[in-house]
């Protein structure tokens, strides 16, 4: 681990507001910005990514209120500003101007291959807009911005942080060392599949995630219309709806519990009525305090904008010094 003498290693990492979150975004992302907010020595600026959520079709009017919701449950989660900054990103307008300078040294022809624009051309063809195309490149930005060394995300962010690590060095290498290479921080739980059963838990598709806001009955609900099987079998299922089920088993009930559960399946076979039922009240418990801390947030508005305020003034500072630093080597000063 690089770490300068005096000086704390930096974290940074951002999600998009694109409405309520989700456990996939609980899982693989939130869980590892708590973390690493509890390290020594971690310097943590966590970000809503509000540049990065007009990429997609959105609503100008609600979507102030969408960034504050991320916001209120990043805090409800635990993010405690005493231990980390909360930027919203638009806020410090040097993202901006960093990823026009990193723009002019990467090739177009990498960003093109990108399994995420891809995705993204197919998920929305009618919005297959420049900033689309230009996503990684911000990203990185946000990333080298701060010159942070990890960067907590779920395992669809891969590609992403690759492109960054490259524009890393491929900046180094022209200009002289100037950043980092960030690296990926994953959580064991980095990867939440869709309670669909196919591809991954996402906001974009609908009956796929359970948001952190929902009420027992909605999860209930939810579980119910996960696909199943005959309940028994000779090996375990490692993808489809009952994969699922067992992930999520493990990750809010515990191991032992999973285990139990796939003797019964190898066994006398499992009732997934009960199943689901038991593992709804497990989610429901978890997520209970988290509703209640994002309700008190939301009723002092006045605490929240503060936490926001000295976010960006402590962003603003290191921001403008990479700024000048860049310009400086890039010889636009
Ligand atoms: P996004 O909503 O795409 O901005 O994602 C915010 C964070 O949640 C990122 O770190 C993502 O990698 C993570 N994330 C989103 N969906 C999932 C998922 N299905 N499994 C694990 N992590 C996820
Ligand atoms: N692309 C990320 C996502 O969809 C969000 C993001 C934007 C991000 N900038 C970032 C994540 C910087 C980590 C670091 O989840």
């Amino acid at each position: 681990m690089i770490k300068k003498k005096n000086s704390k290693i930096r974290i940074f990492s951002g999600t998009r507001p694109t409405g309520f979150l989700h456990l996939g975004n609980y899982l693989g992302g939130l869980k590892g910005y708590l973390e690493l907010q509890d390290k020594k020595d971690y310097d943590c600026i966590y970000s809503v990514v509000d540049l990065h959520g007009i990429t997609s079709p959105y609503d100008p009017k609600t979507y102030q209120d969408q960034i504050r919701e991320v916001v209120l449950e990043y805090l409800a989660c635990g993010l405690d500003p005493k231990k980390c900054h909360l930027l919203v990103q638009s806020q410090v307008s040097e993202h901006m101007e960093l990823a026009y300078y990193l723009s002019t040294i990467y090739p177009v022809s990498r960003l093109e291959q990108l399994p995420t624009y891809k995705e993204k051309k197919k998920e929305q063809p009618q919005y297959v807009n420049l900033g689309l195309f230009y996503y990684p490149v911000l990203m990185a930005a946000d990333i080298l911005l701060y010159k942070a060394q990890f960067v907590p995300v779920g395992k669809d962010q891969a590609p992403h942080l690759e492109v960054a690590r490259e524009i890393a060095r491929i900046f180094n290498r022209r200009f002289g060392q100037t950043f980092p290479e960030p690296q990926a921080y994953f959580m064991p739980s980095s990867y939440i599949p869709s309670l669909t059963g196919e591809g991954k838990m996402s906001k974009s598709k609908e009956g796929s995630y359970i948001n952190l806001i929902s009420s027992l009955d909605v999860i209930q609900k939810k579980l119910a219309k996960v696909p199943t099987d005959a309940g028994k079998g000779k090996k375990i299922p490692n993808k489809g709806g009952v994969d699922v089920l067992l992930k999520l088993i493990e990750l809010f009930q515990g191991k032992e519990k999973r285990k139990n559960y796939e003797n019964l399946y190898l066994g006398k076979g499992v009732q997934y009525k009960l199943l689901k039922e038991e593992l709804a009240i497990a989610i429901y418990k978890e997520l209970k305090p988290i509703q209640a801390k994002r309700n008190y947030y939301q009723k002092n508005p006045k605490l929240v904008d503060g936490i926001l305020k000295q976010g960006k003034v402590y962003a603003s500072k290191i921001a403008k010094q990479t700024i000048q630093e860049v310009k400086e080597k890039m010889g636009i000063v």
